[in-house]
């Protein structure tokens, strides 16, 4: 690969033993992408956190959070010193919420062992954003800004909607990036690889949320890791919408970037989305037979009406959603037998504080909590088999990973079924 002087004296040592490996690392990883250089970003959305048993054994027993970087984000043996990150770097989601600990089985000193780590993290300048959607708590790049992020949900949101630019990366190369400034240039950094690929064109009214995680789920299993270009939309989508569209699309396919004809930034006519390569002749139809079958699919694994628990918050919850589900809640009482959880990120959680929402929410019997989801976590209320969603993507791995039932629908029927205790389908 072909470096800069300012890169090549980075691999030299100029900076130290840490930059050093992180630019090998980068090198490495570069070359086996085939990229032919680097680029530079200003902005990473990193994990780096260590928040489970085996990593609090790692480092027990090889020097500390130092050692955890070295080796889980510089894939370094040898344990180095970590300077202060060069680069914006703020960190996704965790294992668990550590203010609700309990709540989610987690032990004190797991706890304990994460506070250390994050006051580790947090001295270097990660920023504790702690959030799968980092858009919404003021990580936002501009048009064509380079990026480095991980979280496939936040990757298809940089792409497609804001028209930033990043691939899907891993805890390695962001380790690497947030110290150098520096990552490959190759994948969704370049202008030809963000072309279409599909056309989609849509029959049916996509209004809700829900609708449009639908779409997403459909359009992931059509595509599975190519650019989908979609016309037939009638009403600009909102952040929520979108943000469900595109997490649907990356857990059902792969999906990493999209466009939305007359909504997404590199999308004004189809033929600017397509750009040199050729518009097929025929697009792909997504009608109400295709949502009623994607609905059936997602509902696979739920048999029994009665449910034990409602999560809320995948992609973590926006301030919007927030409010929504407050009105929703407002003089209401969830059934003794379900646990409503909701998550959203920190600073989202602190905004509902004062707004009036976490007291709301909580008088009806839910419980906001933040930082991570029961995906991530692989935490539930104890003894539950059947839970209601209202996310696409958490219908696709809840089941997969803890072998409960799930049911999935809008925002309104969780709600009206952690009241009620029972999933009531709607008609497809
Ligand atoms: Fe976020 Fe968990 Fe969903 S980390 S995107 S809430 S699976």
């Amino acid at each position: 690969m072909k470096l800069t002087d300012a890169e090549q004296a980075m691999l030299d040592g100029r900076d130290g033993p840490a930059v050093q490996k992180a630019m090998d690392l980068l090198l490495r990883y570069g070359r086996a992408l085939g990229a032919e250089r680097l680029v530079e970003t200003h902005n990473v959305v990193a994990s780096v956190s260590a928040s489970t048993p085996f990593m609090r054994e790692f480092a027990s027993q090889h020097g500390g959070m130092e050692a955890v970087f070295s080796q889980f984000s510089l894939d370094s043996d040898e344990v180095v010193s970590i300077p202060k990150v060069r680069t914006f770097s703020v960190h996704t989601q965790l294992g668990f919420d550590p203010a609700q600990a309990e709540r989610m089985g987690v032990d004190e000193q797991t706890v304990q062992f994460f506070r250390k780590g994050e006051a580790f993290t947090t001295g270097l300048g990660i920023q504790a954003t702690n959030t799968c959607t980092p858009y919404q708590v003021g990580n936002i790049p501009v048009r064509g800004e380079h990026c480095a992020w991980m979280e496939s949900s936040a990757v298809v949101y940089c792409n497609s909607v804001l028209g930033a630019r990043t691939n899907t990366e891993g805890r390695e190369s962001v380790g690497a990036a947030m110290l150098t400034g520096r990552i490959p240039y190759w994948g969704y950094h370049l202008d030809e690889n963000r072309l279409g690929s599909h056309w989609i064109e849509v029959d049916t009214d996509v209004q809700s949320t829900a609708d449009w995680g639908l779409l997403g789920y459909w359009m992931g299993e059509q595509v599975q890791e190519q650019v989908p270009v979609i016309t037939g939309i009638r009403s600009t989508p909102n952040l929520a919408r979108l943000k469900h569209f595109g997490a649907s699309a990356s857990s059902s396919g792969g999906v990493e970037m999209y466009h939305l004809v007359g909504i997404t930034p590199e999308a004004t006519s189809l033929q600017q989305a397509f750009g040199r390569r050729k518009v097929p002749n025929q697009p792909l139809r997504y009608g109400l037979r295709e949502r009623r079958e994607t609905l059936q699919r997602l509902n696979a694994t739920g048999r029994e009406a009665k449910i034990d628990y409602v999560m809320l918050g995948c992609p973590h919850y926006s301030l919007e959603q927030m409010w929504e589900l407050a009105q929703l809640l407002e003089g209401r009482r969830i059934h003794a037998d379900v646990q409503l959880w909701v998550f959203t990120a920190r600073a989202t959680k602190f905004l509902c504080d004062q707004s009036g929402y976490t007291r709301i929410i909580e008088d009806a019997g839910g419980h906001i909590l933040s930082d991570s989801c029961s995906a991530m976590s692989r935490a539930v209320p104890t003894g539950t088999r059947v839970v209601a969603l209202d996310s696409a993507k958490q219908t696709h791995y809840l089941p997969a990973i803890l072998g409960v039932q799930a049911w999935f629908g809008s925002t309104a029927q969780c709600v009206e079924a952690a009241c009620a205790g029972r999933w009531q389908e709607l008609a497809g």
